[in-house]
């Protein structure tokens, strides 16, 4: 994706992140995702290493930024983010679905979760792999995370 369509401004040709309230709001998603990701039954094993808090203000602070607020974020890009763990196209699905349900609970107008969501569909390809093989750690000494499905659930 270039750089300018991953922009919210330019996608919206307006600024995305006041029309939903700024951090204010990305911050009330973010917390109730997070709560859901953290208390899946497969998910949540993705996480094991992670630490909540960081977790979250790394999320709030990408997202602002691709929505045109301030660009606080430091990180690195989601494909590089997510390279030492096999996440299949079903784990990305699942936390898109509870992304939905986050909006919904948070109060965000269905016209804004629309754009939010397909925003959020547009990263599939940087972090979803078909196989364990496409992996690596992000650095020298660090595994790969497989984590797999449950069958209770
Ligand atoms: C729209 C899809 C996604 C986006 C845009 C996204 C974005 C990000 C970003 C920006 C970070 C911070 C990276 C850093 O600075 O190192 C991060 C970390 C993380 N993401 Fe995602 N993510 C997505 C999907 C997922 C999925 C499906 C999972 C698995 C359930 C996942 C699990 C994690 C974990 C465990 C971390 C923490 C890594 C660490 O502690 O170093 N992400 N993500």
């Amino acid at each position: 994706m270039g750089q300018a369509q991953a922009k919210g401004k330019s996608q919206l040709g307006d600024n995305f992140f006041a029309e939903i309230g700024g951090f204010a709001c990305l911050e009330r998603v973010h917390d109730l995702l997070y709560e859901k990701l953290y208390a899946h039954p497969w998910l949540k094993g993705f996480f094991v290493k992670s630490k909540l808090e960081i977790v979250k203000s790394q999320q709030n602070d990408f997202w602002a930024a691709l929505m045109g607020g301030p660009s606080r974020y430091g990180g690195r890009s989601p494909r590089d983010a997510h390279v030492h763990m096999f996440l299949p196209a079903e784990v990305f699905a699942i936390r898109h679905e509870l992304l939905g349900e986050a909006l919904v609970e948070a109060g965000v107008p269905e016209a804004l979760r629309e754009i939010w969501l397909d925003m959020d569909t547009n990263f599939e390809k940087a972090v979803v792999n078909k196989s364990p093989d496409e992996c690596h750690g992000r650095y020298r000494s660090e595994e790969v995370i497989i984590v797999p499905r449950p069958e209770d659930f």
